[in-house]
């Protein structure tokens, strides 16, 4: 027998009983007369005391040795009260050495001296520690969370094929070389989106599916190669009932795993999130939404800005103490010799502003009267050309939320961005791109668009964006097989590769397809974000790292020769 208890369930109400304990041991502590050795399991750390004799047949017994132990449970004189087995110990009095251990490259604590590439190499030593175990403990609770809410909610999970044909859906995908079939390949599934669709057709009301997906792009902190989608797809929906869904979904997930109330998620249009903000993404957790000044620029004749395409800034509001804010001073130096320009109005009613060769006190009084600027705030103008003058803006607003510690991760902030364009027209492929994919359906009111003006063509898609962070996407589906057809060619594919690529599942259109719409979240980012939003890795038992590779496999690798014959690749 290997134990009668695990190392997190013994207290004072134990006093007295023989116990078997096996662990690893955590700290040793020799006291000279005594031994004292903490031992850790997936539940616990117990402490143990060693008595002299037994001490010296045990010297070899270092950090990280898997051991067991009989003993008796006593009542511990300096209580912990830290831990729930804090208040006893157990007097031993037989150990066995199950396995030793080398010592370990980095330590096995919380607050470990091990860099992310050691940890991901002993990734089974990174998940002993405590904070990496109740990382994937949080992840199995929203996962079965996830899973009772929606099937209580009448989706039906199904499993969908990873091979697949490679299909464009925006990423690119892996190949795999088949062995039977020479010099064909199968695709991983981006994701399941083909697959959802199709079992709408076969007449399943609702979908879902905790889901691995592939995609061969680089790695950030909120991206992997290989992650998971909670992915969903509902029959005979529009766009309304897809968010009033996916809104309850998320604020019961908040309500269950964090115990957070979430205020009704507002929305707002791609187009006005690009000129509020810069970004499809925003982070509404501050204001410092975009003001434009092109009339303002024009009715008041202000020179140097009037012949820009954009003139747009921001009001970051009681923010400026001229004396305690050097951050932010040495901020504002580096922006000094690009299309932006400032003014800093102090709390003594001075105002201050950069390109002195181009402004003067009268103009900048003009855009703190614009503004109501108050004494304290601080104005930040960019302009120039359109698209770049918003992105520019659009990190400077959340660089300076930055500086101000505005984007507290403890504050959750969900937004759905809709109608997205449809198309985006792609000169380095010379041929236009789904925005969000190809499947993804055009407003009613935009159709007429469809065929001579594509790229004017909303879409009706949706993205939910918390904190900043795109954390879900979706679409309605197009459901009419001329329109599909259509979109297909607008990508640049001729009607042969469309038979080849999509016949299938453009025959499928041709047996009564219902309306139907979805979504899919990325699991590894809502567990992230849930719990601090530092990087999803911590969330993944094995990731990659940002090159794709696994550190401790040594995946991807070459082949041997004879492998490549057999897959017909040499
Ligand atoms: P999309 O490609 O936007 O949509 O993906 C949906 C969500 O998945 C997450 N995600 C990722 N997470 C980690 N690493 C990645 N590389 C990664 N890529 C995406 C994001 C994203 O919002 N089939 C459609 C969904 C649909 O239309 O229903 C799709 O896959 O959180």
């Amino acid at each position: 027998m290997y134990r009668t208890h695990n190392c997190g369930e013994l207290g004072l109400k134990d006093i007295g009983i023989e116990v078997i304990l096996s662990g690893w041991i955590q700290k040793i502590r020799n006291l000279g007369s005594l031994l004292f050795i903490d031992i850790r399991d997936y539940f616990g750390i117990t402490q143990l005391i060693i008595s002299k004799k037994l001490m010296k047949e045990n010297t070899f017994l270092g950090k990280e040795f898997l051991i067991k132990i009989k003993g008796k449970v006593v009542k511990r004189l300096s209580k912990n009260y830290n831990i729930p087995t804090g208040e006893i110990e157990i007097l031993v009095s037989h150990i066995d050495l199950l396995n030793p251990s080398l010592s370990t490259p980095f330590t096995i604590e919380n607050e470990t001296d091990g860099n992310e590439e050691i940890r991901m190499i002993y990734r089974y030593l990174d998940i002993r520690r405590n904070i990496m175990k109740k990382n994937l403990m949080i992840r199995h609770n929203l996962t079965m969370e996830i899973r009772n809410f929606l099937s209580d909610n009448g989706f039906l999970e199904i499993e969908t094929p990873m091979l697949i044909n490679y299909t464009p859906e925006g990423a690119r995908s892996f190949v795999v070389p088949s062995r039977i079939h020479p010099n064909q390949f199968y695709a991983l599934a981006q994701s399941p989106q083909l697959f959802k669709q199709l079992l709408m057709i076969g007449g399943i009301d609702k979908y879902f599916q905790i889901v691995k997906c592939f995609r061969d792009e680089d790695s950030r902190s909120d991206r992997q190669i290989e992650f998971t989608q909670i992915d969903c797809e509902m029959s005979f929906v529009e766009v309304y009932d897809v968010l009033k869904f996916f809104e309850y979904f998320i604020k019961h997930i908040f309500k269950k795993i964090r115990n957070i109330k979430l205020d009704s998620f507002p929305s707002i249009s791609y187009s006005d999130a690009i000129k509020m903000y810069g970004t499809d993404t925003p982070d509404i957790r501050f204001d410092m939404s975009f003001l434009e000044f092109n009339n303002l620029v024009k009715t008041k004749n202000i020179n140097f800005l009037k012949t820009q395409e954009l003139v747009i800034g921001i009001q970051i509001k009681k923010c400026y103490n001229i004396h305690d804010n050097d951050k932010m001073n040495s901020f504002l130096k580096t922006t000094k010799n690009k299309n932006f320009f400032w003014i800093k109005y102090s709390y003594n009613k001075t105002l201050f502003f950069s390109k002195k060769n181009f402004l003067n006190k009268e103009i900048i009084k003009i855009f703190v009267q614009h503004f109501k600027a108050s004494p304290g705030d601080l104005l930040f103008f960019s302009y120039g050309e359109k698209k770049e003058t918003r992105e520019k803006l659009g990190k400077i607003r959340l660089k300076i939320a930055d500086l101000l510690n505005l984007n507290n991760s403890k504050i959750f902030k969900p937004l759905w961005i809709k109608d997205l364009p449809l198309l985006e027209w792609e000169d380095k492929s010379n041929k236009y791109k789904s925005v969000h994919h190809p499947f993804t359906s055009p407003k009613e009111e935009d159709i007429h668009f469809l065929k001579k003006n594509p790229k004017n063509v909303r879409s009706q898609s949706y993205d939910l964006i918390i904190n900043g962070i795109e954390i879900g996407s979706g679409s309605i589906r197009i459901h009419n097989k001329n329109i599909q057809n259509l979109i297909f060619k607008h990508l640049g594919l001729s009607q042969k590769e469309i038979e080849s690529k999509f016949g299938f599942f453009l025959k499928a259109f041709e047996y009564g397809v219902p309306p139907h719409g979805g979504i899919a979240f990325g699991l590894d980012r809502l567990v992230n974000l849930l719990e601090g939003n530092k990087n999803i890795k911590n969330f993944i038992a094995f990731p990659k790292n940002n090159y794709g590779k696994d550190m401790m496999t040594n995946a991807p690798y070459f082949l041997e020769k004879e492998k490549l014959k057999e897959l017909h690749l040499r």
